[in-house]
Protein backbone atom coordinates (compact mmCIF):
# COMPACT_ATOMS: atom_id res chain seq x y z
CA UNK A 1 0.00 0.00 0.00
CA UNK A 2 1.62 3.40 -1.35
CA UNK A 3 0.21 6.69 0.49
CA UNK A 4 1.13 9.98 -1.38
CA UNK A 5 2.39 12.80 1.00
CA UNK A 6 -0.54 14.69 3.00
CA UNK A 7 -0.41 18.16 1.28
CA UNK A 8 -2.23 20.02 3.65
CA UNK A 9 -0.20 18.67 6.32
CA UNK A 10 3.26 19.43 4.21
CA UNK A 11 1.90 22.81 3.61
CA UNK A 12 1.61 23.45 7.28
CA UNK A 13 5.01 21.91 7.93
CA UNK A 14 6.11 24.67 5.67
CA UNK A 15 5.15 27.56 6.31
CA UNK A 16 3.46 27.04 10.31
CA UNK A 17 6.35 27.77 12.07
CA UNK A 18 7.82 30.57 11.10
CA UNK A 19 4.29 32.96 10.56
CA UNK A 20 3.07 35.47 13.00
CA UNK A 21 -0.39 34.30 12.51
CA UNK A 22 -1.98 31.23 11.54
CA UNK A 23 -5.82 31.38 10.30
CA UNK A 24 -4.99 27.33 8.41
CA UNK A 25 -6.04 25.79 11.35
CA UNK A 26 -9.14 24.29 11.26
CA UNK A 27 -10.38 23.78 15.23
CA UNK A 28 -11.74 26.07 17.17
CA UNK A 29 -8.96 28.20 20.13
CA UNK A 30 -7.08 25.16 22.07
CA UNK A 31 -8.26 24.96 25.56
CA UNK A 32 -6.07 25.25 28.77
CA UNK A 33 -4.80 22.02 30.43
CA UNK A 34 -5.05 23.47 33.85
CA UNK A 35 -8.83 23.60 33.44
CA UNK A 36 -9.09 20.09 33.70
CA UNK A 37 -7.76 17.40 36.23
CA UNK A 38 -4.89 16.21 35.40
CA UNK A 39 -4.03 13.69 37.96
CA UNK A 40 -4.10 10.09 36.51
CA UNK A 41 -2.03 8.47 39.13
CA UNK A 42 0.72 5.86 37.18
CA UNK A 43 1.00 6.58 33.69
CA UNK A 44 0.06 3.43 31.92
CA UNK A 45 -2.25 1.69 29.53
CA UNK A 46 -6.16 2.45 29.61
CA UNK A 47 -7.72 -1.32 30.64
CA UNK A 48 -9.36 -2.42 28.41
CA UNK A 49 -7.18 -0.84 25.56
CA UNK A 50 -10.07 0.03 23.62
CA UNK A 51 -11.19 2.65 25.95
CA UNK A 52 -12.70 2.34 29.57
CA UNK A 53 -16.09 0.24 29.43
CA UNK A 54 -17.68 3.45 31.85
CA UNK A 55 -16.46 5.71 28.69
CA UNK A 56 -17.85 3.85 25.81
CA UNK A 57 -20.84 3.47 27.09
CA UNK A 58 -21.00 7.19 27.91
CA UNK A 59 -20.35 7.66 24.14
CA UNK A 60 -22.65 4.70 23.00
CA UNK A 61 -25.41 6.17 24.69
CA UNK A 62 -25.30 9.55 22.53
CA UNK A 63 -25.17 7.28 19.32
CA UNK A 64 -28.05 4.94 20.43
CA UNK A 65 -25.40 2.09 20.15
CA UNK A 66 -23.89 -0.20 22.55
CA UNK A 67 -20.44 0.00 24.12
CA UNK A 68 -19.24 -2.60 21.91
CA UNK A 69 -19.98 -0.65 19.19
CA UNK A 70 -17.52 1.71 20.54
CA UNK A 71 -13.64 1.90 20.30
CA UNK A 72 -11.63 4.71 21.64
CA UNK A 73 -8.37 5.38 19.28
CA UNK A 74 -6.29 7.91 19.21
CA UNK A 75 -7.55 10.78 17.32
CA UNK A 76 -10.12 10.98 14.77
CA UNK A 77 -7.07 10.04 12.22
CA UNK A 78 -6.53 6.85 13.75
CA UNK A 79 -10.50 5.94 13.81
CA UNK A 80 -10.56 6.94 10.03
CA UNK A 81 -7.66 4.74 9.52
CA UNK A 82 -8.47 1.62 11.30
CA UNK A 83 -12.13 1.42 9.75
CA UNK A 84 -10.67 2.15 6.52
CA UNK A 85 -7.63 -0.97 7.19
CA UNK A 86 -11.05 -3.09 8.83
CA UNK A 87 -13.77 -2.85 5.74
CA UNK A 88 -11.56 -2.52 2.65
CA UNK A 89 -9.51 -4.86 0.86
CA UNK A 90 -7.62 -4.47 -2.80
CA UNK A 91 -10.71 -5.21 -5.13
CA UNK A 92 -13.05 -3.04 -3.19
CA UNK A 93 -14.57 0.13 -4.26
CA UNK A 94 -15.35 3.23 -2.36
CA UNK A 95 -17.07 6.49 -3.26
CA UNK A 96 -16.04 9.60 -1.52
CA UNK A 97 -17.63 13.16 -1.81
CA UNK A 98 -15.22 15.89 -2.47
CA UNK A 99 -13.93 17.96 -1.30
CA UNK A 100 -12.70 16.73 1.97
CA UNK A 101 -9.84 15.86 4.26
CA UNK A 102 -6.99 13.79 2.74
CA UNK A 103 -6.91 10.93 3.96
CA UNK A 104 -10.33 10.35 3.93
CA UNK A 105 -9.68 9.71 0.25
CA UNK A 106 -6.20 9.09 0.18
CA UNK A 107 -6.36 5.73 2.38
CA UNK A 108 -9.11 4.16 0.31
CA UNK A 109 -7.32 4.79 -2.51
CA UNK A 110 -4.07 3.22 -1.74
CA UNK A 111 -6.32 0.31 -0.46
CA UNK A 112 -8.48 -0.40 -3.78
CA UNK A 113 -10.75 1.75 -6.10
CA UNK A 114 -12.21 4.97 -5.15
CA UNK A 115 -14.76 7.63 -6.87
CA UNK A 116 -14.72 11.00 -6.17
CA UNK A 117 -18.71 12.50 -6.19
CA UNK A 118 -18.01 16.39 -5.96
CA UNK A 119 -20.59 18.30 -3.74
CA UNK A 120 -21.61 21.23 -5.65
CA UNK A 121 -20.86 25.21 -5.07
CA UNK A 122 -21.88 28.06 -3.85
CA UNK A 123 -23.92 25.95 -1.43
CA UNK A 124 -22.37 22.34 -1.32
CA UNK A 125 -25.27 20.22 -2.11
CA UNK A 126 -24.51 16.92 -2.20
CA UNK A 127 -26.38 14.85 -5.16
CA UNK A 128 -27.04 11.75 -3.87
CA UNK A 129 -28.34 10.59 -7.38
CA UNK A 130 -24.75 11.09 -8.68
CA UNK A 131 -23.61 9.23 -5.40
CA UNK A 132 -25.97 6.34 -6.55
CA UNK A 133 -24.81 6.32 -10.21
CA UNK A 134 -21.19 5.99 -8.63
CA UNK A 135 -22.21 3.14 -6.83
CA UNK A 136 -20.64 -0.71 -8.36
CA UNK A 137 -20.85 -3.71 -7.04
CA UNK A 138 -17.71 -3.52 -5.68
CA UNK A 139 -18.77 -0.80 -3.38
CA UNK A 140 -17.94 -1.18 0.29
CA UNK A 141 -17.58 2.48 1.71
CA UNK A 142 -19.50 5.82 0.98
CA UNK A 143 -17.21 8.24 3.03
CA UNK A 144 -17.82 11.99 3.81
CA UNK A 145 -16.78 14.77 6.42
CA UNK A 146 -20.35 15.81 7.85
CA UNK A 147 -19.89 19.03 8.80
CA UNK A 148 -17.33 19.11 5.90
CA UNK A 149 -13.80 20.04 5.86
CA UNK A 150 -13.00 22.04 3.87
CA UNK A 151 -16.34 23.92 2.73
CA UNK A 152 -18.53 23.85 6.14
CA UNK A 153 -21.48 22.40 4.48
CA UNK A 154 -23.64 20.58 7.42
CA UNK A 155 -25.99 18.25 5.10
CA UNK A 156 -29.36 18.12 6.15
CA UNK A 157 -31.02 15.35 7.84
CA UNK A 158 -32.94 14.26 4.79
CA UNK A 159 -29.66 13.71 2.60
CA UNK A 160 -28.19 11.99 5.36
CA UNK A 161 -31.24 9.68 5.30
CA UNK A 162 -31.35 9.17 1.59
CA UNK A 163 -27.48 8.58 1.35
CA UNK A 164 -28.60 5.91 4.55
CA UNK A 165 -31.23 3.80 2.56
CA UNK A 166 -28.80 4.19 -0.95
CA UNK A 167 -25.77 2.76 1.12
CA UNK A 168 -27.87 0.10 2.88
CA UNK A 169 -29.54 -1.14 -0.11
CA UNK A 170 -26.14 -1.58 -2.02
CA UNK A 171 -24.47 -3.85 0.93
CA UNK A 172 -22.21 -1.32 1.77
CA UNK A 173 -21.26 0.39 4.70
CA UNK A 174 -21.75 4.93 5.22
CA UNK A 175 -18.03 6.18 6.69
CA UNK A 176 -18.94 10.26 8.43
CA UNK A 177 -16.02 11.83 10.04
CA UNK A 178 -18.33 13.89 12.26
CA UNK A 179 -15.62 15.79 14.29
CA UNK A 180 -16.45 19.37 13.71
CA UNK A 181 -20.52 18.36 14.60
CA UNK A 182 -20.61 19.73 17.65
CA UNK A 183 -19.73 23.33 16.54
CA UNK A 184 -23.20 22.86 15.02
CA UNK A 185 -25.76 25.12 17.29
CA UNK A 186 -28.12 22.54 17.00
CA UNK A 187 -26.25 19.08 16.21
CA UNK A 188 -28.51 16.90 13.98
CA UNK A 189 -28.57 12.94 15.31
CA UNK A 190 -25.09 11.16 14.41
CA UNK A 191 -24.53 9.13 11.13
CA UNK A 192 -24.50 5.98 13.72
CA UNK A 193 -27.33 6.48 15.19
CA UNK A 194 -29.15 5.94 11.48
CA UNK A 195 -28.50 2.03 11.43
CA UNK A 196 -25.94 -0.76 11.53
CA UNK A 197 -24.82 0.32 8.08
CA UNK A 198 -23.46 3.27 9.10
CA UNK A 199 -20.30 4.33 11.14
CA UNK A 200 -19.30 7.79 12.66
CA UNK A 201 -16.18 8.43 13.47
CA UNK A 202 -15.14 11.50 15.65
CA UNK A 203 -12.56 13.29 18.69
CA UNK A 204 -12.41 15.81 21.10
CA UNK A 205 -9.69 17.47 18.59
CA UNK A 206 -11.61 20.75 16.79
CA UNK A 207 -15.11 21.46 18.40
CA UNK A 208 -13.50 20.94 22.08
CA UNK A 209 -9.88 22.49 21.09
CA UNK A 210 -8.84 19.72 22.62
CA UNK A 211 -6.24 18.20 19.88
CA UNK A 212 -3.49 17.44 22.47
CA UNK A 213 -5.76 15.24 23.85
CA UNK A 214 -5.44 13.10 20.90
CA UNK A 215 -9.08 10.94 21.89
CA UNK A 216 -10.62 9.87 19.03
CA UNK A 217 -13.64 7.19 18.47
CA UNK A 218 -15.49 4.82 16.04
CA UNK A 219 -19.02 3.82 16.44
CA UNK A 220 -19.51 0.75 14.09
CA UNK A 221 -21.83 -2.18 13.94
CA UNK A 222 -19.98 -5.17 16.27
CA UNK A 223 -18.28 -7.41 13.88
CA UNK A 224 -16.75 -3.89 12.18
CA UNK A 225 -15.52 -2.65 15.51
CA UNK A 226 -14.01 -5.63 16.65
CA UNK A 227 -12.26 -5.86 13.75
CA UNK A 228 -10.94 -2.18 14.75
CA UNK A 229 -9.95 -3.28 18.04
CA UNK A 230 -8.07 -5.87 15.85
CA UNK A 231 -5.91 -3.55 14.10
CA UNK A 232 -5.73 -0.98 16.40
CA UNK A 233 -3.06 -3.92 18.71
CA UNK A 234 -1.27 -2.75 15.30
CA UNK A 235 -1.04 0.52 15.93
CA UNK A 236 -1.16 2.04 19.82
CA UNK A 237 -2.15 -0.21 21.78
CA UNK A 238 -4.71 1.63 24.20
CA UNK A 239 -5.69 5.16 23.78
CA UNK A 240 -3.11 8.43 25.93
CA UNK A 241 -4.48 8.07 29.48
CA UNK A 242 -4.52 11.67 29.83
CA UNK A 243 -5.84 12.37 27.11
CA UNK A 244 -9.00 9.51 27.80
CA UNK A 245 -8.74 11.58 31.38
CA UNK A 246 -9.58 15.28 29.93
CA UNK A 247 -12.05 13.97 26.99
CA UNK A 248 -14.39 11.95 29.81
CA UNK A 249 -14.28 15.18 31.67
CA UNK A 250 -14.99 17.39 28.08
CA UNK A 251 -17.86 15.15 27.68
CA UNK A 252 -19.15 15.31 31.02
CA UNK A 253 -19.61 17.81 33.25
CA UNK A 254 -17.79 20.58 31.61
CA UNK A 255 -19.23 19.86 28.27
CA UNK A 256 -21.99 22.33 27.85
CA UNK A 257 -19.94 25.12 29.52
CA UNK A 258 -17.00 24.15 26.60
CA UNK A 259 -19.93 23.94 23.61
CA UNK A 260 -21.30 27.02 24.69
CA UNK A 261 -18.13 29.03 24.65
CA UNK A 262 -16.75 27.63 21.34
CA UNK A 263 -20.45 27.77 19.59
CA UNK A 264 -20.14 31.61 20.44
CA UNK A 265 -16.56 32.26 19.85
CA UNK A 266 -17.11 30.23 16.50
CA UNK A 267 -20.34 32.66 15.61
CA UNK A 268 -18.43 35.88 16.49
CA UNK A 269 -15.92 35.13 14.35
CA UNK A 270 -17.80 33.67 11.80
CA UNK A 271 -19.76 37.07 11.11
CA UNK A 272 -16.05 38.98 10.78
CA UNK A 273 -15.08 36.35 8.32
CA UNK A 274 -18.42 37.07 6.44
CA UNK A 275 -17.53 40.68 6.36
CA UNK A 276 -14.05 40.06 5.15
CA UNK A 277 -15.65 38.23 2.03
CA UNK A 278 -18.05 40.36 1.32
CA UNK A 279 -15.61 43.35 1.47
CA UNK A 280 -13.63 41.62 -0.98
CA UNK A 281 -16.41 39.84 -3.08
CA UNK A 282 -15.24 36.67 -2.23
CA UNK A 283 -17.50 33.64 -2.33
CA UNK A 284 -19.02 33.00 1.18
CA UNK A 285 -21.29 30.39 2.00
CA UNK A 286 -22.01 30.38 5.19
CA UNK A 287 -20.51 27.50 7.15
CA UNK A 288 -21.03 25.29 10.13
CA UNK A 289 -17.86 25.44 12.12
CA UNK A 290 -14.65 27.45 11.94
CA UNK A 291 -13.96 26.86 8.09
CA UNK A 292 -14.54 28.73 5.20
CA UNK A 293 -13.84 27.77 1.56
CA UNK A 294 -13.74 30.98 -0.30
CA UNK A 295 -12.45 32.09 -4.02
CA UNK A 296 -8.88 32.62 -4.78
CA UNK A 297 -8.94 36.91 -5.27
CA UNK A 298 -8.14 38.73 -8.49
CA UNK A 299 -5.18 38.79 -9.32
CA UNK A 300 -3.81 35.46 -8.35
CA UNK A 301 -3.42 32.25 -10.75
CA UNK A 302 -3.88 30.10 -7.81
CA UNK A 303 -4.53 29.22 -4.14
CA UNK A 304 -0.93 28.55 -3.82
CA UNK A 305 0.17 31.44 -5.12
CA UNK A 306 -2.20 33.56 -3.34
CA UNK A 307 -1.16 31.54 0.06
CA UNK A 308 2.84 31.53 -0.80
CA UNK A 309 2.87 35.74 -1.44
CA UNK A 310 0.81 35.80 1.60
CA UNK A 311 2.84 34.52 4.06
CA UNK A 312 6.17 35.93 2.12
CA UNK A 313 4.90 39.28 2.53
CA UNK A 314 2.30 39.32 5.50
CA UNK A 315 3.64 36.43 7.69
CA UNK A 316 0.21 34.65 7.25
CA UNK A 317 -0.74 31.17 6.85
CA UNK A 318 -3.96 30.12 5.03
CA UNK A 319 -4.20 26.58 3.52
CA UNK A 320 -4.51 26.48 -0.42
CA UNK A 321 -8.20 25.16 -1.99
CA UNK A 322 -4.95 23.29 -4.36
CA UNK A 323 -4.04 20.96 -1.47
CA UNK A 324 -8.09 19.86 -1.33
CA UNK A 325 -8.02 19.13 -5.15
CA UNK A 326 -9.62 23.39 -5.97
CA UNK A 327 -6.68 25.13 -6.68
CA UNK A 328 -9.44 28.41 -7.66
CA UNK A 329 -9.79 28.36 -3.45
CA UNK A 330 -8.09 28.90 0.06
CA UNK A 331 -9.55 27.47 2.89
CA UNK A 332 -9.82 30.23 6.05
CA UNK A 333 -9.66 28.06 9.54
CA UNK A 334 -11.02 31.32 11.82
CA UNK A 335 -11.34 29.54 15.02
CA UNK A 336 -8.39 31.14 16.62
CA UNK A 337 -8.68 34.38 19.08
CA UNK A 338 -10.01 36.81 17.99
CA UNK A 339 -7.89 39.42 18.06
CA UNK A 340 -5.38 37.48 16.32
CA UNK A 341 -8.17 36.47 13.49
CA UNK A 342 -8.46 40.34 13.37
CA UNK A 343 -4.94 41.35 13.23
CA UNK A 344 -4.51 38.17 10.14
CA UNK A 345 -7.66 39.52 7.98
CA UNK A 346 -6.06 43.02 8.36
CA UNK A 347 -3.22 42.09 6.62
CA UNK A 348 -4.87 39.23 4.33
CA UNK A 349 -7.23 42.50 3.12
CA UNK A 350 -3.76 44.62 2.78
CA UNK A 351 -2.43 41.47 0.93
CA UNK A 352 -5.23 41.84 -1.71
CA UNK A 353 -5.73 44.96 -1.78
CA UNK A 354 -1.68 44.97 -3.01
CA UNK A 355 -2.51 43.36 -5.98
CA UNK A 356 -6.11 44.31 -7.60
C1 LIG B 1 -12.26 15.72 8.94
C2 LIG B 1 -11.09 15.50 9.86
N1 LIG B 1 -10.91 14.30 10.42
C3 LIG B 1 -9.88 14.05 11.24
C4 LIG B 1 -8.95 15.02 11.53
C5 LIG B 1 -7.84 14.71 12.51
O1 LIG B 1 -8.45 14.62 13.76
P1 LIG B 1 -7.70 14.24 15.12
O2 LIG B 1 -6.93 15.42 15.56
O3 LIG B 1 -8.84 13.91 16.05
O4 LIG B 1 -6.87 13.04 14.82
C6 LIG B 1 -9.08 16.30 10.97
C7 LIG B 1 -8.08 17.35 11.19
O5 LIG B 1 -8.08 18.40 10.60
C8 LIG B 1 -10.19 16.54 10.12
O6 LIG B 1 -10.40 17.74 9.58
Amino acid sequence: MELPPFELERWLDEYESDADLMLAESGVRSLPADRFDLNVGELGYVIPTDGSPEFRAKIAERYSRSPEEVVLTCGTQEADYLTFMSLLSEDDHSVVISPTYQSLKSVPAAIGDVTSVPSEPPNWELPVDAVAEAIQPETQLVVLTNPSNPTGKYLDPETMDALYDLVAENDAYLLVDEIYRMLADDPHPPAASLGPRAISTAGVSKSYGLAGARLGWVVADTDVANTVRKWKDYTTISPPLIGHHIAQQALGEQESEILEANRAHAKANRERVAEFADRYDLDWFEPTGVNGFLTVPDGFDNGKEFCRTLFEEESVVLAPGDVFGYPNRFRIGFGLHTDELKEGLERVGRHIEQYI
